[in-house]
């Protein structure tokens, strides 16, 4: 067996599904789970098998609607992760130079290396607010990049890429006969007007999402691709060596959750606001970190101001029973990420666990 490629398996999801169960949690990324009775769903509407072929056609047509596209540039994967998997292997070959954002959700990067990508990294720096910056694409971007990759909003930080900064790596992806791939999964969280995919930005953007993280419905593995026709076409194909059929019955329900998806929205955005604001009314508890609450998203990504951040982690677990995300996962090792997708409840007093495990972190390391 080729032993390269399953050492690029990804130890961020390893942590995810194994180490980061706590009473407190605040290393969920997505809002918490959506009950199934919450769906006007009876056992008569669901079935096992169904006329999927290339796609459940009342699925693509409401996931087109959603994002106001042709249905001919819809693919539904089986979530972002495979979405992501499917687009990259079609976007570049063994060998090509794959550009992607630092810091990055490690399953891109790793999915990129699997496929045999000889990946950069670009940064978006914290002293920028992480910004999107087609300055540092330029520096890093070589004759032989046939991909860049970024999310938007950006996981770890939220922050949005933004129309202009997008517009902008579209060019640079132009001139270099390079795709940009744009994981959008935290885009569905700007619950206040639905931002448009970046895929309407032009021919080189390829976009991917799913229903998991701003509507609490990963059980659904509700993903898609947004790409031109042929391309669509092409990725269709390629998902007959992967998935080849979906569950049917899930295809049925992720049609119930989109015809409902207003109802699912409002209860999600409620539940983020509500950690956002309980999050800006405690800043003040949060001396010892240099934090910025972004104004959408899920996430946030903390610097702890000394001391090890990795030690200060198993710290707020051991003795606070409240999970974050280390930030080694993303290479920040002084940082760490925090979600805002929990029950209000829990996440009040996860954060309130989190303000004292600082003092206490204080007292230790002053
Ligand atoms: C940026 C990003 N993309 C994709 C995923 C996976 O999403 P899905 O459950 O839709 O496969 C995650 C999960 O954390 C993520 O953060």
């Amino acid at each position: 067996m080729d032993s390269h490629r399953c050492t690029s398996a990804c130890a961020y999801v390893e942590f995810a599904r194994l180490h980061s169960e706590a009473r407190f949690n605040l290393a969920g990324s997505g809002v918490a789970a959506y009950p199934l009775r919450g769906l006007p769903v009876s056992i008569d509407d669901l079935e096992i098998n169904g006329p999927s072929l290339y796609g459940f056609p009342p699925l693509i047509e409401r996931l087109a609607l959603l994002k106001r596209v042709d249905p001919e540039c819809v693919v539904h994967t089986n979530g972002t992760a495979m979405a992501n998997h499917l687009a990259m292997s079609a976007l570049f070959d063994p060998g090509d130079d794959v550009l992607v954002e630092e810091p990055a959700y490690q399953p891109l990067v790793a999915t990129a290396r699997f496929l045999g990508a000889h990946v950069l990294r670009f940064p978006r720096r914290a002293e920028a607010g992480y910004a999107l910056d087609g300055v540092e694409i330029e520096r890093q971007i070589t004759p032989r990049t046939r991909l860049i990759v970024l999310t938007n909003l950006h996981n770890p930080s939220s922050m949005p890429a933004g129309r202009e900064a997008l517009e902008k790596v579209g060019e640079i992806a132009r001139s270099h006969g390079a795709h940009v791939l744009v994981d959008e999964v935290y885009l569905e969280a700007i619950f206040a007007q639905p931002e448009p995919s970046a895929f309407h930005l032009g021919e080189e953007f390829v976009a991917t999402s799913s229903l998991t993280k701003a509507y609490g419905l990963g059980g659904l593995r509700c993903g898609w691709i947004l790409a031109r026709p042929e391309l669509a076409q092409k990725l269709w194909r390629l998902n007959d060596l992967f998935g080849v059929m979906p569950v049917h019955a899930g295809e049925l329900l992720s049609v119930a959750a989109l015809d409902h998806l207003p109802a699912i929205a409002r209860r999600a955005k409620e539940m983020v606001e509500a950690n956002r604001n309980t999050l800006r009314a405690m800043a003040g508890d949060f001396e010892h970190l240099e934090l910025t609450v972004p104004e959408y998203g899920t996430t946030v990504f903390p610097r702890l101001h000394s001391g090890d951040a990795e030690n200060f982690c198993r710290l707020l677990r051991e003795e606070y029973e409240t999970s974050v995300v280390p930030g080694r996962y993303f290479d920040r090792p002084e940082h760490f990420r925090i979600g805002l997708g929990g029950d209000p409840e829990m996440t009040r007093e996860a954060l309130a666990r989190l303000a004292l495990a600082l003092r206490q972190w204080q007292n230790r390391t002053s």
